[in-house]
């Protein structure tokens, strides 16, 4: 798509999944958070405004490849497999696969998975890298605040998780931690339907702006605990 397509349609319209604070959710009616606020950024640099479509995460990456979506700003990882499907921006953060636990779990470490239940969100990576744990369950949730609901409720054994949401979840609920270990490094990016090179140049521009500008800090120091 060209960016004239999208002064066409007359809005930017952005794939998510606002289950994955801080980067997009619910407050009360609205949907906010990192990704929400850097996609308004570029949809004002094309001069339209954002559209926000919610969906399934698993779906996300296809509401792009099929051009419903403009954009995918949905904590979304760069890796191979999407990338034979939509393209990617410039990566405008990292983030972490963790482990939650319950407060005084024999789980410690990413060894002690092995042969236990785990929940995961349906269709990230946090999912595809549990499934790689030797004998171990993989429950898959279409939330994942409704994972750490069944870790509390002792359903499942552990969560796998991005790093920032895990540091949310476990701030809103009691009795669960997020253990030191990170099992992966990955690098967020905005998913854009190939053959956008225009589209692609423009959302790099806002990043690279945004990260020279202060607007990227203000937004690190709104939503990212540390
Ligand atoms: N970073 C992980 C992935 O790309 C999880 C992203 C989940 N995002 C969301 N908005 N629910 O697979």
């Amino acid at each position: 798509i060209t960016i004239d397509d999208i002064k066409e349609d007359g809005k930017l319209i952005m794939a998510t999944n606002a289950e994955f604070p801080p980067y997009e959710y619910h407050e009360g009616s609205e949907i906010t958070g990192f990704d929400v606020e850097m996609a308004q950024a570029i949809a004002d640099e094309i001069g339209v405004p954002l559209q926000i479509e919610d969906m399934a995460f698993d779906s996300v990456v296809a509401s792009v490849q099929s051009g419903k979506a403009h954009i995918a700003a949905a904590g979304l990882t760069v890796d191979e497999k999407r990338k034979k499907s939509i393209d990617f921006s410039d990566p405008y953060t990292t983030a972490t696969q963790v482990i939650i636990v319950k407060e005084g779990s024999e789980i410690t470490d990413v060894a002690g998975l092995v042969g236990k239940k785990i929940g995961t969100q349906i269709g990230t990576t946090g999912a595809t890298y549990a499934e790689d744990i030797e004998d171990a369950t993989v429950e898959r949730y279409n939330k994942g605040a409704d994972a750490v609901l069944d870790l509390i409720n002792g359903k499942v054994d552990a969560v796998v998780i991005d790093d920032q949401p895990a540091k949310k979840f476990v701030e809103k609920n009691e009795g669960i931690v997020v253990l030191d270990e990170a099992l992966t490094v990955e690098d967020y990016a905005i998913g854009i339907p190939k053959n956008s090179p225009e589209l692609v140049e423009l959302v790099n521009k806002v990043i690279s702006d945004m990260k020279a500008d202060g607007r990227y800090d203000a937004l690190i120091a709104k939503y990212i605990d540390n």
